[in-house]
């Protein structure tokens, strides 16, 4: 079964992209055949990569009637799969949320997705209009990226609002979690917001969250997951592997198989 997870958030520079993008990284690193597929028009995930901008992506396959995953990009994790949206011109951004729509594409990326991946990862554009709407109608799953800060904070009702209007409507996206960003515990306002999410949302929220740490300017310079930034690898890459973990959790994924068990060191 591929599981499909949107990740969302109303309000800009909350954090999807860098947690879409180190949570893909993650879920390949535990075996999982990962698709991080970037709805947003602005190419957050090819401006994220380095070596990923520049590839025709989604908006070349609907241009050109291609098939949904023509687009492909493999990389050096044989588990770890994207989809690039490409280079979307400034004055087609609106016609391209509307052409995602006409063409169904994200229903057909998934379609075309079952068996060959374990999960596709949807990184979307901030907001609740456009592909960020068409992700959470057609994906099973969303995960909020809340950034804990008040201003916010103030927009999270809104985004879970829709996704209420829609279950209403016979929709089957289910809400994974909240996932606090940016969060720290020495900082009394961030401190503050990030009590504030586990008061109203309690259960909803993961227990992992991201802190707010310099590093991911760094990540984002060097175009790499936090994972791959040096050979000893960051010690706060270790929480998308936290989250991640708490996601197949929630997502009822089986820890290995029937035959698993503890591995032994030597022999
Ligand atoms: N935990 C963090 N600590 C410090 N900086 C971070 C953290 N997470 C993200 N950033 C930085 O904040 C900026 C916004 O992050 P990101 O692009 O992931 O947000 P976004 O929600 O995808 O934005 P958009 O709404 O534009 O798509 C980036 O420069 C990123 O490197
Ligand atoms: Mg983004």
């Amino acid at each position: 079964m591929t599981h499909s997870i949107s990740f969302c958030s109303l309000k800009g520079g909350a954090g999807k992209t860098t947690v879409a993008l180190n949570s893909a990284y993650s879920f390949g690193r535990r075996g999982a055949r990962t698709l991080l597929v970037d709805l947003d028009p602005q190419g957050a995930i090819g401006l994220s990569l380095d070596g990923v901008g520049g590839r025709p992506g989604l908006h070349a396959c609907l241009r050109d009637d291609s098939p949904p995953l023509s687009g492909v990009v493999s990389t050096r994790m044989r588990e770890l799969h994207l989809l690039p949206v490409g280079d979307v011109p400034v004055l087609d951004v609106d016609a391209f949320a509307v052409e995602l729509r006409e063409k169904d594409i994200v229903r057909r990326i998934l379609a075309a997705s079952q068996g060959d991946y374990d999960v596709v990862l949807f990184d979307t554009p901030a907001g609740i209009g456009g592909a960020t709407r068409l992700a959470l109608e057609c994906t099973d799953n969303a995960i909020v990226v809340a950034q804990t800060e008040p201003l916010a904070l103030r927009s999270l009702p809104r985004l879970l609002e829709l996704m209420a209007r829609l279950r209403d409507a016979g929709n089957a996206c289910t809400l994974l979690g909240v996932v606090g960003t940016m969060t720290s515990f020495r900082d009394p306002v961030l401190l503050a917001s990030l009590e504030e999410v586990w008061a109203l949302y309690q259960n909803e929220v993961f227990d992992t969250s991201i802190p707010r740490d310099p590093i991911f300017l760094q990540a984002s310079r060097a175009g790499v997951p936090l994972g791959l930034l040096s050979r000893r690898p960051p010690a706060v890459a270790a929480v998308f592997d936290k989250l991640v973990a708490e996601i197949e959790e929630r997502l009822g994924v089986e820890e290995g198989g029937a035959d698993d068990g503890p591995i032994r060191l030597v022999d």
